[in-house]
C-alpha cells in the first residue's frame, strides 16, 4: 500500500451513475462550490473524481491524452487548482485496456505516460476500469489483467505525486459478468488487487439514473441493483484491510426511485462496510434531508473507524439482515436492515452476535443520536420500517437500572 495515502476509505463524488457522459467543468465546479456550502467536505467529502468521456477521441501528436477542450475550457490542470484551493483532491478515470468503456483512448502500452500526465495535472487519485482488453504474449484474460494492473501499481509507486489507486479489475471477473461456476477468478482477482491498489470496484455498476426518450424518469431498479451490490459485498469482508477497500459502487441520493429511508439504509450499510463513499448524484440540489444523512456524523465515524473491518451477516431471515463488526474502541456496530415490505419488529439475542448476554450494554442508535440500555440480553428492534436499517453502537457502559429498550427511533 502507498504509505502516503490516507488509510481510511475515501468519500467524495463522481459524476458517472448521475451523469455518465454528460460531464464539463462546470458540473465540476458547481458540484465543488455545492460541497462547501451545504457542508459535505467539513463532513470529509473531499475527492471530486471524474469518470468516462473526459478527453478527446485521439492522443496528441507526442501520444498524450488530451482533454476535450469544449467540455473543459481552461483545462484539467486549472480544475485541479480550482478543487486543490478549496481543499479537494482530484480523481480521474482512465482504462487499463486499449480503450475506455466509452470509446475513448484506454492506457494499454501507454502506462507510463497517461501515468506522468496525470501527475502533472495534479491528478491524486486514479479509477482504472477494465474494458476492451487486448490480449498480449499468450496471456489470458486473468493473466493480462494482472500484468496491467501490477503494472500501473508499480509506476504509481515511482510518482512523486502520491495517488490512490482505485481498481475495476474485480468486477471484471464477478458472478454476472464472467461464466466462471466457482468464481474462482473472481476470488483471486481480489487477493492480488489487495496488494496492488487500494479500492477494489467487485461488482456490477450500480444502476445509473435514466431519462426515457419522452423525457420521464425510468422508475424501478435502483433498490434491486443497491441490494445485488450489498450481497456481492458481503462474501468479499475477507479481503478487506486497512488501506484496501471492497467498493460496491457510488450512492445515488437524488434517484426519484428510492424513498428516504432506502437511501438512508444504503448510506447506512455502505458505512458499515467501511466502503467508499462516492456520491454519484447533483450535489446543488440535494435536498436538507438528504444532506442531513450524508453528514451524520457517527455513521461517517463508523465508515472511517480505524480497525478498517466490514460488517459480516449474522443472520438472515425473511424479514431481516443482521450484521455486525467490532470497532476501535471495543464498541460494536449492529446494523438491521428490514429487506421485507412492511413496518416490522424483531429481537436479537446478544448470544447471537457473539456478546455476553449476563453484561450490561448500551446501545447508541446512530440515526437519532439517543442511548439505551439493553434488557434482558435481547437487542430490541421495534417498528422497523421497510427497507429500512437500525444502526446502533454497542458499548458496554450501561447502567443498572435503566428500563429503555433499544428502538430505532430515527426510523420510524
Ligand atoms: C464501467 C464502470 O464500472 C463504471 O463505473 C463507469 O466507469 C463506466 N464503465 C464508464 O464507461
Amino acid at each position: 500500500q502507498n504509505p502516503s495515502m490516507s488509510p481510511a476509505p475515501p468519500m467524495g463524488f463522481n459524476n458517472w451513475a448521475r451523469f455518465m457522459c454528460n460531464l464539463n467543468e462546470t458540473l465540476f465546479v458547481k458540484t465543488a462550490d455545492a460541497m462547501v456550502s451545504k457542508g459535505l467536505l467539513a463532513a470529509g467529502y473531499n475527492h471530486i473524481n471524474l469518470d468516462d468521456c473526459w478527453m478527446l477521441h485521439n492522443r496528441s501528436s507526442k501520444g498524450e491524452l488530451q482533454w476535450d477542450p469544449t467540455l473543459f475550457p481552461h483545462g484539467l490542470p486549472w480544475l485541479a487548482d480550482y478543487v486543490h484551493a478549496k481543499g479537494f483532491k482530484l480523481g480521474i478515470y482512465e482504462n487499463a485496456g486499449n480503450m475506455t468503456c466509452g470509446g475513448y483512448p484506454g492506457s494499454q502500452d501507454h502506462e507510463e505516460q497517461d501515468a506522468a500526465t496525470f501527475e502533472s495535472w495534479g491528478i491524486d487519485y486514479l479509477k482504472l476500469d477494465g474494458c476492451n482488453m487486448d490480449l498480449q504474449n499468450g496471456r489470458s484474460y486473468y493473466e493480462e489483467f494482472k500484468y496491467r494492473y501490477s503494472k500501473w501499481h508499480s509506476i504509481l509507486s515511482t510518482l512523486k505525486r502520491p495517488m490512490t489507486f482505485s481498481e475495476s479489475a474485480p468486477a471484471y471477473f464477478s458472478p454476472n459478468f464472467h461464466l466462471d461456476a466457482n468464481n474462482t477468478d473472481w476470488y483471486r482477482t481480489m487477493a492480488w488487487v489487495r496488494q496492488t491498489g487500494e479500492l477494489a470496484r467487485h461488482s456490477d455498476d450500480i444502476k445509473v439514473y435514466s431519462t426515457l426518450p419522452n423525457g420521464t424518469f425510468e422508475s424501478g431498479g435502483h433498490w434491486d441493483s443497491m441490494m445485488n451490490n450489498y450481497g456481492m459485498q458481503v462474501r468479499l469482508a475477507r479481503y478487506q484491510k486497512c488501506g484496501f477497500y471492497n467498493d460496491p459502487d457510488f450512492l445515488i441520493p437524488d434517484w426519484l426511485d428510492l424513498s428516504l429511508d432506502e437511501k438512508r439504509t444504503h448510506f447506512a450499510l455502505w458505512a458499515g462496510f467501511s466502503a467508499p463513499l462516492i456520491i454519484s448524484a447533483y450535489i446543488p440540489d440535494l435536498t436538507d434531508s438528504e444532506i442531513e444523512y450524508l453528514t451524520n456524523k457517527d455513521i461517517i465515524a463508523v465508515d472511517q473507524d480505524a480497525l478498517c473491518e466490514q460488517a459480516t451477516l449474522v443472520s438472515q431471515d425473511g424479514h431481516f439482515d443482521v450484521l455486525t463488526k467490532n470497532l476501535a474502541n471495543g464498541d460494536r456496530l449492529v446494523m438491521v436492515l428490514n429487506r421485507g415490505n412492511q413496518t416490522n419488529n424483531t429481537v436479537i439475542p446478544l448470544e447471537r452476535l457473539g456478546l455476553d448476554s449476563g453484561e450490561r450494554y448500551k446501545a447508541k442508535d446512530l440515526w437519532s443520536g439517543s442511548s439505551t440500555t439493553i434488557r434482558r440480553g435481547v437487542v430490541e428492534i421495534s417498528h422497523l420500517k421497510s427497507h429500512a436499517t437500525a444502526i446502533l453502537r454497542i458499548s458496554g457502559a450501561g447502567r443498572k437500572g435503566e428500563k429503555l429498550a433499544v428502538t430505532p427511533t430515527g426510523m420510524i
